[in-house]
C-alpha cells in the first residue's frame, strides 16, 4: 500500500520536513506562501492528511465543501485551535490534533520577557534612545516598576499560565493570583484561586492572559474589565488577540489608566491597530511565543507523530477531536 498523501500548508523546519518526506508521500511549501480558502478546499479534497497552522482558517464552509472527503486527519502546529471550527470538523468525522507542552517554556519565557518590557519601559527608552534623544544617565530617568512583591494576575491558569506564574513567583518574588474556568492546583507555589475574574483584575498589579481564544472568550476584557483593573496596572496578552478589546486597550493605555502592555498576539493578524502602533508604553510583538528553533521543531515532530500514530492506527498523542 502506498503510503499516505500529506499537505503542508507552511514551510517547516527542515527536520520536520525530512521526516515527512521519510514516512508520507508529502507536498511541502519551500517559499511559505499562506493558502488562500480555495487553495485549502482544494487540499482537502487531494490530500489524506493535512499539516496545517494557526494562520490556516478552516470554517464550515470550507471543513463541509461539496465533495469534500478525502482528508480524515488536520494535525495543526499550534497549541490553540481557534482557527478550526471544531463542531465542524467532528461533524465531517475529522480527526484534529494540536501540539501542547512542547511549547509552553517557550511561551512562558515571552510572557516573562513582556512583563518586564511593560515594567521597565523597554520600547519605551530603547526608541528614545535609537533616535538619539536619550541626553545621560538621570537618577529619576525613565523609572518604571519593580515586581518583588507585587501581584501576578494569571487569567488562565493552565499549563503556560502555570509556567508563567512559576517564573515570576520564583525568578522575581511576584505574589500569585488567578481565575480560571476549573478548580487548578495543587502547585508548588502559593496562589490564590480567585473566582470573580473582576475581583482578579482588581488586586493585580500586572494581568496575563492564557486562555484560548474565540468563542466566549472573544472580547474578555474589554473596556469594563479594563477598568476593574488597578491604576496604573499592566496588561501582557500572549495567548490570542481576541481575548482584548484592541480598541478599548490604546485608549486605557493613553489616558494612563494603564501604566503599559505587552503584546504577541493581535485580533487581525498580521494587522497591528494604528492606535497601539502609535503609543510608546506598549511592547508589540509579531507572535513570536513559540519561537525558537527548539519548540518549533518539537511542534513540528509532535504534528509528524499525530499524523504517523493515525495512519499506523494507533492512540493518538495529542488528539483534540
Ligand atoms: C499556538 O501554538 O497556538 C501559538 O499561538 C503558536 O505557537
Amino acid at each position: 500500500m502506498s503510503p499516505p498523501r500529506i499537505i503542508v500548508t507552511r514551510k517547516l523546519p527542515k527536520p520536520v520536513e525530512d521526516r515527512l518526506r521519510d514516512s508520507f508521500i508529502v507536498a511541502l511549501n519551500p517559499d511559505d506562501t499562506p493558502f488562500t480558502s480555495d487553495r485549502l478546499t482544494l487540499a482537502l479534497k487531494h490530500a489524506d492528511g493535512m499539516l496545517c497552522t494557526v494562520t490556516d482558517l478552516f470554517d464550515e464552509e470550507i471543513l463541509s465543501a461539496e465533495g469534500r472527503r478525502r482528508t480524515r486527519i488536520i494535525a495543526n502546529f499550534g497549541v490553540g485551535v481557534n482557527n478550526i471550527d471544531l463542531d465542524a470538523a467532528e461533524a465531517q468525522g475529522l480527526t484534529i490534533t494540536n501540539t501542547p507542552d512542547v511549547l509552553t517554556d517557550a511561551t512562558a519565557d515571552l510572557a516573562m520577557a513582556l512583563i518586564l518590557a511593560a515594567t521597565r519601559r523597554m520600547t519605551e527608552s530603547e526608541a528614545i534612545l535609537r533616535r538619539g534623544e536619550w541626553k545621560q544617565f538621570a537618577p529619576t530617568g525613565f523609572l518604571g516598576t519593580g515586581l518583588q512583591g507585587k501581584t501576578l494576575g494569571i487569567v488562565g491558569m493552565g499549563r503556560i499560565g502555570e509556567a508563567t506564574a512559576r517564573r515570576a513567583h520564583f525568578g522575581f518574588g511576584m505574589k500569585i493570583a488567578y481565575h480560571s474556568r476549573s478548580p487548578k492546583g495543587p502547585f508548588d507555589f502559593p496562589a490564590d484561586g480567585l473566582t470573580s475574574l473582576k475581583r482578579l483584575l482588581a488586586v493585580s498589579d500586572v494581568v496575563s492572559l492564557h486562555l484560548p481564544g474565540g468563542g466566549s472568550n472573544s472580547g474578555l476584557i474589554s473596556a469594563e474589565e479594563l477598568a476593574a483593573m488597578k491604576p496604573g496596572a499592566y496588561l501582557v496578552n500572549t495567548a490570542r488577540g481576541d481575548l482584548v478589546n484592541e480598541a478599548a486597550l490604546a485608549h486605557a493605555l493613553r489616558e494612563g489608566r494603564l501604566a503599559g502592555a505587552g503584546l504577541d498576539v493581535f485580533a487581525e493578524e498580521p494587522h497591528v491597530p494604528e492606535a497601539l502602533l502609535t503609543l510608546p508604553n506598549v511592547t508589540l510583538l509579531p507572535h513570536i511565543g513559540s519561537a525558537t528553533v527548539e519548540t518549533r521543531t518539537a511542534m513540528g515532530m509532535l504534528a509528524v507523530d499525530n499524523l504517523e500514530a493515525f495512519f499506523d492506527g494507533r492512540e493518538l498523542p495529542s488528539k483534540v477531536v
